[in-house]
């Protein structure tokens, strides 16, 4: 049975906007009330402009009022999961330090982390007082 919360980053995916690099991904965001936030990669002409599906999430999460996140799920068309971006990674230790983060592929291949293992001696607002 797919964990829900990886079913809502691959519903995501099919919505990813990926016309250039053709690399489609889809995340979701669990919020401590339960509250599933998806996002998918949306790519510009322009490819700097580009946002990965892990920060759309995030800053669709927040805009609606959300700061804090236990779960993450990322989904790709991979032989093999796809981990985060290095952004990403700072992004989701901002927002979700304590998650879980799992990461899949379409054939149902599951690999689990947690944000404090993919961005060890992070920068965060503590170096800023
Ligand atoms: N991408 C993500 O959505 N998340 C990541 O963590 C890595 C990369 C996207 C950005 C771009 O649209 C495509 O994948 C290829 O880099």
């Amino acid at each position: 049975m797919t964990d829900p919360l990886i079913a809502a980053a691959a519903e995501a995916w099919k919505r990813a906007f990926a016309p250039y690099s053709k690399f489609r991904v889809g995340a979701a965001l669990e919020a401590e009330d339960g509250t599933v936030v998806p996002g998918c990669n949306v790519e510009s002409a322009s490819y700097g402009l580009t946002i990965c599906a892990e920060r759309c999430a995030i800053f669709r999460g927040v805009s609606d009022g959300y700061h804090c996140f236990k779960r993450v799920a990322v989904v790709t068309d991979t032989p093999t999961p796809t981990p985060p971006c290095g952004a990403c990674r700072q992004l989701l230790w901002e927002f979700a330090p304590d998650a879980e983060v799992l990461l899949a592929n379409l054939k149902g291949d599951v690999v689990r982390w947690t944000v404090r293992e993919l961005i060890p001696g992070a920068f965060d607002a503590k170096q800023l007082t």
